[in-house]
């Protein structure tokens, strides 16, 4: 392990009094991101606005995410929500011809879903890719869905429900071999998990500052390939999406050239500040330095888990997993409270109890997650 895990807990006052174990959900407020909000506000109070200071912090926040991806700033859209990058891609494709399939993984989070079949009312047939009986979706059920008919292959890095992690370069190339374009979701594994979009080849991903980037909420990011984005022309826009130079002109739409054309309005300017503080946070630490010391606290976890006579809905193969350990339960929602009434902050899907781990949660927390488990065996699946 390359940082010091109990140095970096003292930056994150929530730890003093909890188990936290929900980054998946929502990230823990550091006392950098209370600083970078205060800011913010700082400026209110002195100066009222600080438009050209605000536009330079958004410039900064899209060099950090284009680092964090491997991509260029050009590349890379701030928007208000990974749906409003989702939205943008879906506006822009054309499902009036026979090209007009969308396949879409089951381990999509509802908002993909029902993005894409919101374009069904434009032509858009979608179909889902089942996921097996071991919780994963391996690459045949994709094989077996995508065809010349593929308009785009919707996928999710590291499933919501249960923690599995998809071989996107795989998917990437059956789709591409079809001539699909593969949007993909990372909501679930940025800032936990390396992502570098030109290794993994996917044409557009999007995401959000408020889970393992430990920004804040209202805020995310599109990256669209350079030579993909200047083809596509989002009907869903507004002037933060034009040329610098026109957007300012109420009689024409000319989008930018580039991926900022996915954009849309103001940007949500404390949002900016909040998410570049936290995204520095991980960029210090480093994401694969994050991806070992989360990979082996979980898997210490699973394992123990798993003798301890427990059922996981996570594949237990390191390479098919994110920061996500998914453990089921008789009464989800009842387990989940009896957690959090000793103090260990978890949260369930699809009755299953999930425990999301994060660079700054130590071996003490698996500790106190099994104990609190254990003691309400009754509401375990064994
Ligand atoms: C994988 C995934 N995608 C999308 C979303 C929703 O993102 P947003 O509310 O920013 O549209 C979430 C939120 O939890 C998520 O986990």
């Amino acid at each position: 392990m390359s940082f010091d895990v109990e140095r970096l807990r003292e930056r994150f006052p929530t730890l003093a009094r909890k188990t936290y174990l929900n980054s998946g959900s929502y990230g823990l407020l550091s006392l950098d991101v209370r600083r970078a909000f205060e800011d913010y506000l700082d400026i209110r109070d002195e100066r009222g606005s600080d438009w050209p200071g605000w536009m330079a912090q958004h410039e900064a926040l899209r060099t950090r995410v284009a680092k964090l991806l491997g991509a260029s700033e050009d590349e890379i859209a701030i928007t208000a929500s990974a749906s409003a990058g989702i939205n943008a891609i879906a506006s822009a494709l054309d499902f009036a011809g026979p090209r007009n399939k969308v396949i879409a993984s089951d381990f999509e989070f509802p908002t993909s879903g029902q993005i894409w079949h919101a374009q069904s009312q434009r032509g858009a047939q979608v179909v889902h890719v089942p996921e097996d009986a071991h919780g994963f979706i391996p690459l045949q059920h994709f094989e077996r869905l995508i065809d010349e008919q593929t308009r785009v292959v919707a996928i999710t890095h590291v499933c919501f429900r249960n923690g599995a992690k998809l071989d996107v370069g795989g998917i990437v190339k059956l789709a591409h071999a079809k001539g699909a374009l593969v949007v993909l979701d990372c909501f679930q594994s940025v800032g936990a998990v390396p992502i570098d979009v030109k290794a993994l080849g996917v044409d557009i991903a999007v995401g959000g500052m408020s889970k393992y980037l430990l920004g804040t909420a209202g805020i995310g990011f599109l990256y669209c390939r350079r030579e993909l984005a200047t083809t596509l022309t989002p009907s869903a826009s507004g002037w933060f999406a034009q040329d610098e130079s026109t957007m300012m002109d109420i009689h024409h739409y000319t989008p930018a050239h580039n991926a900022h054309r996915f954009q849309a309005g103001t940007p949500p300017v404390p949002n900016c500040y909040a998410a570049a503080a936290g995204i520095d946070i991980i960029l210090g630490l480093g994401v694969a330095e994050i991806e070992a010391h989360v990979r082996a606290l979980s898997g210490e976890c699973m394992e123990r888990l798993l003798q301890a006579g427990c059922q996981l809905a996570t594949p237990r193969d390191d390479t098919r997993r994110g920061p996500t350990i998914a453990v089921r339960a008789n009464d989800d929602n009842a387990l989940v409270a009896k957690l959090a009434a000793a103090n260990v902050v978890t949260s369930c899907r699809d009755g299953n109890v999930r425990a999301m781990f994060h660079c700054y949660n130590n071996r003490a927390d698996v500790d106190a997650f099994i104990d609190a488990l254990l003691a309400n065996r009754a509401l375990l699946r064994t």
